[in-house]
């Protein structure tokens, strides 16, 4: 099987990091571009830590990141750093000549999409402020997208920055509304709850076993993640969570997918209370389908797919303060 192409769009901080990782390393993938929008943590913070990931495993300087989308369509930007941290575990390089590409995020997808209709799928981890204004800017970039993979929203579970919505849904609502609407040929969401609550979090025995290895990649796995999983742990929410990384790794791996199935997703943008909410309808509605979504995932398959990628040996490209 060749190794899929794709792009990955992102808030840069933790488990951002490990999805780019992922995208590095993973045979099965052949990782284009790196587009950033806002969303975690500070615009360049985020894209020090993509350049950061990047460099630990020894690719600095190889995979073009694009600086995209600086605030959401119409909202205040909220970012998480009190989730997050800096999202690197407050890691640090030189960042000289770490540059980026000269070219917009939104203009790299139209363009990257434009070169190869139909070969390239989109792994969107963050708002999708970038992915809904390349759908405004040219109507047909959405049917030159091979498929599409969404971390966002809850199916009709519990949110995490309010108690109905999910952070990347929530931060630019408008955006999820406009993508949910543009007819993308294969759209899979991997939303927040109950899928990764229950398969992609893992309490911290696992997560230690995770960074066990001490190799560069889990020592930074470990820095990146602490941050996140003590908040997490004060939030009752039980171990270090790896949403973005599943999106990536069921792309990947589609046999990592034990059930999923058609709904019709849209999200709130009325209402103050409900911002961000998505209302995920099944087939019981006989409302048209516009997404797939991910259901239950094989949780031990993801959790040795992360185990074995952060035990491979990898030389960082430059030094990392901090990193030991
Ligand atoms: C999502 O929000 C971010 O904090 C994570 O990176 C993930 O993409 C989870 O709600
Ligand atoms: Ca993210």
């Amino acid at each position: 099987m060749s190794p899929i192409p794709v792009i990955i769009d992102t808030d840069t901080a933790q488990d951002d990091c490990v999805t780019i990782l992922l995208g590095l390393l993973d045979p099965r993938a052949d990782l284009r571009a790196i587009t950033m929008v806002a969303g975690n943590v500070g615009f360049d913070q985020q894209v020090a830590n993509a350049h950061l990931t990047l460099n630990v495993a020894g690719r600095l300087g190889q995979v073009p990141v694009h600086v995209g989308c600086r605030a959401p369509i119409l909202r205040e930007w909220e970012s998480a750093e009190d989730v997050h941290g800096d999202g690197s575990g407050g890691l640090s390089m030189d960042l000289t000549d770490a540059s980026n590409a000269e070219e917009h995020a939104v203009n790299a997808l139209l363009r990257l999409t434009a070169e190869a209709p139909g070969e390239l799928s989109i792994v969107a981890i963050g708002p999708l402020t970038n992915i809904a204004t390349a759908v405004v800017m040219d109507r047909t970039f959405a049917s030159r997208v091979k498929s599409l993979y969404v971390m966002g929203g809850s199916n009709n579970g519990r949110g995490n920055i309010t108690p109905s919505a999910e952070f990347n849904f929530y931060v630019d609502p408008e955006a999820a509304q406009v993508v949910l609407d543009a007819g993308f040929p294969q759209l899979t969401i991997i939303p927040w709850a109950p899928l990764t609550l229950r398969d992609a979090t893992f309490a911290r025995p696992e997560y230690e076993r995770l960074y066990a290895p001490g190799t560069p990649l889990a020592r930074f796995f470990r820095r990146m993640c602490d941050a996140t999983i003590d908040y997490d742990e004060s939030v009752g929410v039980e171990g270090s969570t790896h949403p973005d990384s599943l999106t990536l790794a069921t792309l990947l791996h589609p046999e990592l997918v034990q059930d999923s199935a058609p709904y019709r997703v849209d999200v709130d943008t009325v209402s103050p209370l409900t911002r961000g909410m998505s209302s995920m309808a099944w087939a019981k509605f006989g409302r048209t389908p516009n997404a797939t979504v991910v259901e239950r995932v094989d949780r031990s398959g993801f959790y040795a797919l992360l185990a074995s990628l952060l035990a491979t040996p990898t030389e960082p490209s430059r030094p990392v303060a901090g990193l030991g």
